[in-house]
């Protein structure tokens, strides 16, 4: 799913839009052969884009989150094998929204993995560094921690299933984009993480950038070959910014 080397744009809508807005954004939407899209609504819309979906090129639904748990007595959580039941594609893990505001930690992330990878569903594994740690110059110890402490402890990690995002948390939702020099350092330091802690199969995990892409920057981060793509929060609850991202990276890709 990960691997086909397509530049990858992804739409995280977190807890927003309606379902008046669900249906006409998949209207407006436009697809692009040249690309993999995708987007991970509310949980409960993701039965409606199972027929609403486009149905031709790579398009991808993914879940924001997924329980911890296979089954039983979670009040409030959705398994995984629900999600795969309405063709979830891939689910994110470790945002840091779920990270800091749901305490989210390590262990918990490989457990969520783990169940990932047995049911055959991609994940897209987002890691970051707050403002506080990239001013004190500890950008590669946070990446490399959360890279380490996780991914070489799931058990059957698969590489046709694992993307990463790298999402600078001071970067989300702020309008305050990394430049494209910051991304391209950041997503360096991953690759060289990722080629120190993982079997060479790994090496050509796309890593996405995130953190307000929009269509006024997404040329300048998405034509380095560093970046594989783009999880996109604010800009992607409109199709015409959508489109308007995808249309770039399929021109970049083309
Ligand atoms: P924004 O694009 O709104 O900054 O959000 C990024 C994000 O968190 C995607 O997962």
């Amino acid at each position: 799913m990960f691997l086909n080397q397509k530049k990858i744009i992804l739409g995280n809508w977190k807890m927003n839009q309606n379902l008046d807005q669900v249906r006409s954004f998949f209207e407006e939407l436009e697809t692009f052969g040249d690309i993999s899209q995708g987007i991970c609504p509310q949980a409960p819309y993701l039965s409606i884009l199972e027929n609403i979906r486009p149905k031709i090129g790579n398009f991808l639904v993914g879940s924001q989150n997924i329980s911890s748990e296979a089954s039983g007595a979670f009040t409030g959580e959705t398994s995984i094998q629900t999600l795969s039941d309405f063709s979830s594609n891939f689910t994110l893990v470790g945002h840091s929204e779920r990270r800091q505001l749901f305490h989210e930690n390590d262990e918990l992330l490989i457990k969520k993995i783990n169940l990932s990878m047995e049911h055959g569903v991609g994940v897209v594994f987002c890691i970051g560094e707050t403002l506080e740690q990239r001013e004190s110059n500890r950008v590669n110890e946070v990446l490399s921690a959360q890279l380490t402490n996780v991914l070489p402890k799931v058990q059957n990690l698969k590489p046709e299933l694992t993307c990463i995002a790298y999402e600078p948390v001071w970067a989300i939702g702020t309008g305050k984009t990394a430049t494209a020099k910051q991304a391209v350092e950041a997503h360096r330091m991953v690759k060289s993480i990722i080629s120190n802690s993982l079997p060479a199969k790994f090496s050509k995990t796309p890593i996405l950038y995130g953190g307000s892409v929009k269509p006024s920057n997404a040329q300048e981060l998405l034509e380095n070959p560093e970046i594989s793509g783009a999880l996109i929060g604010g800009a992607s609850l409109k199709a015409s910014d959508f489109n308007e991202i995808s249309r770039i990276a399929a021109n970049i890709q083309a």
